[in-house]
C-alpha cells in the first residue's frame, strides 16, 4: 500500500498548549504508520480573512499575501488532512475558521484530500461540547465531497497549559487514530 501523505494543522495560538500535543501524538502515530507527515502551526504563520472577491473562483491568484496560499496547497495534495483546535465559545477557533474560508480557491478546483480528522480540547467535560465544532466542519466537507470526517478525538476536560499531558487515554487515543490513519 502507498504511503499516504498526512498534512496536520495546529490552529493553536498557544504553541505546545493542549490540542497541539494532541497534533503532535497523531503525527507520531501516522509516522510509525508510515505515512509521510507534515505539521505546520498557525502560530508561526500569518494567516488574514476572507475577502469575499470570489477572484480565486477564475483560478486566479488570491488578492492576499500571506501564508495562505502556502497551507492551502499542502492541503490540496494531502491525502489526509488533521486539523487540531482548542474549542473556542462552544466552535472552533477563529484562526481555524479564518483558514477555512481561506481554502475557497480549492473549492474551484480539484484536490486530493479524503480523510479528514478533527483534534480538540475544552474545559468543559461534556463530550457534547464537541458538537458544535463537528457541525462546523461538517459544512466544510460538504463542500469538498470526496472527503469524510473519518475520526474526532473529544479532548474534555482539558483547561489550563499543559493539563491534556495528564489525560493519559486521550493521548493514546489521538496516537492510535495517527497510527491507524
Ligand atoms: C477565547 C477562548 C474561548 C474558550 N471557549 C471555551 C468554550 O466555549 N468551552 C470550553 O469548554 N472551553 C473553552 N475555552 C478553553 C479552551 O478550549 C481550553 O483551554 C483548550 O484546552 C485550549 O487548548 P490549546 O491549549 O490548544 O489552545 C476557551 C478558551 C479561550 C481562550
Amino acid at each position: 500500500m502507498k504511503n499516504k501523505k498526512v498534512y496536520i494543522i495546529s490552529t493553536s495560538l498557544r504553541k505546545s498548549g493542549n490540542s497541539d500535543v494532541l497534533a503532535d501524538y497523531f503525527m507520531k502515530g501516522a509516522l510509525e504508520a508510515g505515512h509521510d507527515v507534515e505539521k505546520v502551526s498557525l502560530a508561526d504563520r500569518e494567516i488574514h480573512f476572507c475577502k469575499g472577491c470570489l477572484v480565486c473562483q477564475q483560478k486566479k491568484p488570491c488578492v492576499i499575501q500571506d501564508d495562505a496560499d502556502q497551507i492551502i496547497n499542502k492541503i490540496k495534495e494531502a491525502d489526509i488532512v488533521v486539523f487540531a483546535t482548542p474549542v473556542y465559545f462552544y466552535e472552533m477557533s477563529g484562526q481555524m475558521k479564518t483558514l477555512l474560508d481561506r481554502t475557497n480557491p480549492l473549492f474551484a478546483d480539484d484536490y486530493q484530500f479524503r480523510d479528514i480528522y478533527l483534534l480538540a480540547t475544552c474545559a468543559d467535560q461534556n463530550e457534547k461540547s464537541i458538537d458544535h465544532l463537528i457541525d462546523g466542519i461538517g459544512g466544510w466537507i460538504e463542500c469538498f465531497e470526496k472527503s469524510q470526517l473519518k475520526g474526532v478525538v473529544k479532548g474534555v476536560g482539558i483547561d489550563h497549559y499543559g493539563d491534556v499531558k495528564e489525560h493519559i487515554s486521550i493521548l493514546e487515543e489521538a496516537y492510535a487514530m495517527g497510527k491507524k490513519s
